[in-house]
């Protein structure tokens, strides 16, 4: 078996009595950039929430590193690697931008390599060393979305999930994170999970592909398969 890091089986989750997903399974090999890909409302948050332990799962099973996961508190899934970079950044305003990475450390093997992590993150991104005094609320939306992806890398995940991150941003600011983020997995066998709205972008840098529709995964491949498939260029792709 390949070097598997996250293993979904049947995901079901409800909000209430409403169901808003079925039945879906997907998993992310160690190293490998997968995309989530669908419109809104579709069910892709809600997907990656309960892969990070934010919600609870109604049926199904999420296996991380092995390790069956399903019901076990946001606390654990942190603890086993999986940290969420979450939709729309969520930063803390009124704390600076080096204040708000160390917010990231919350473990203490994080808090350990907190200096070693902070050099990493001023590597890639040396705007957030000029920046660190600065208040997050004060930055632009793309340096906001540096911090935000920063915060998860200080935390030393094994999985970082980001959802919807190119959301509102300039096109080679999305570039650079991705390509940083494309590196760190080639390098560090980081895995990745990118929710998307900008198709294209995600299935570019990812390695493989699902397509979620009404809570259910439709279609999924590689990134080629699904550039080329006549449903995702019609849907997702614009021709
Ligand atoms: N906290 C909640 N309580 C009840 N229903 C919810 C809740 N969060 C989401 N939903 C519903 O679940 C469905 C899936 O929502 P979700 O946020 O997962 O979609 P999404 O694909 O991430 O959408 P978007 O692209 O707009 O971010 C929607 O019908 C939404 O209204
Ligand atoms: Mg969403």
């Amino acid at each position: 078996m390949a070097d598997r890091f996250l293993e979904v089986t049947d995901l079901e989750v409800k909000y209430g009595d409403i169901q808003v997903i079925w039945k879906e399974s997907f998993y992310v090999d160690r190293g490998e950039i997968i995309a989530i890909v669908g419109s809104n409302g579709t069910g892709k948050t809600t997907t990656v929430s309960a892969c990070a332990g934010l919600i609870h799962p109604c049926g199904g099973s999420i296996k991380v590193a092995g390790t069956e996961m399903a019901g076990q508190t946001a606390r654990k899934y942190i603890d086993q690697g999986v940290t969420l970079v979450p939709e729309g950044r969520q930063l803390f305003p009124e704390m600076t931008v080096l204040e708000n990475l160390e917010m990231g450390c919350t473990s203490k093997e994080a808090r350990a390599k907190k200096k070693e992590s902070l050099e990493k993150v001023f590597a890639w991104f040396p705007k957030l060393k000029d920046r660190a005094k600065q208040l997050a609320g004060s930055l632009s939306g793309g340096e906001q979305q540096m911090v935000a992806f920063s915060r998860g890398m200080m935390q030393l995940p094994r999985l970082l999930i980001m959802d919807e991150p190119s959301l509102g941003l300039a096109p080679n600011i999305v570039d650079n994170i991705f390509a940083i983020s494309k590196s760190i997995a080639q390098d560090e066998g980081l895995s990745i999970i990118l929710v998307e709205q900008d198709v294209r972008k995600a299935l570019k840098v990812a390695d493989r592909g699902y397509v979620i529709e009404n809570g259910r995964i439709t279609i999924q491949g590689s990134s080629q398969q699904l550039l080329n498939d006549p449903e995702v260029k019609k849907a997702y792709l614009g021709f």
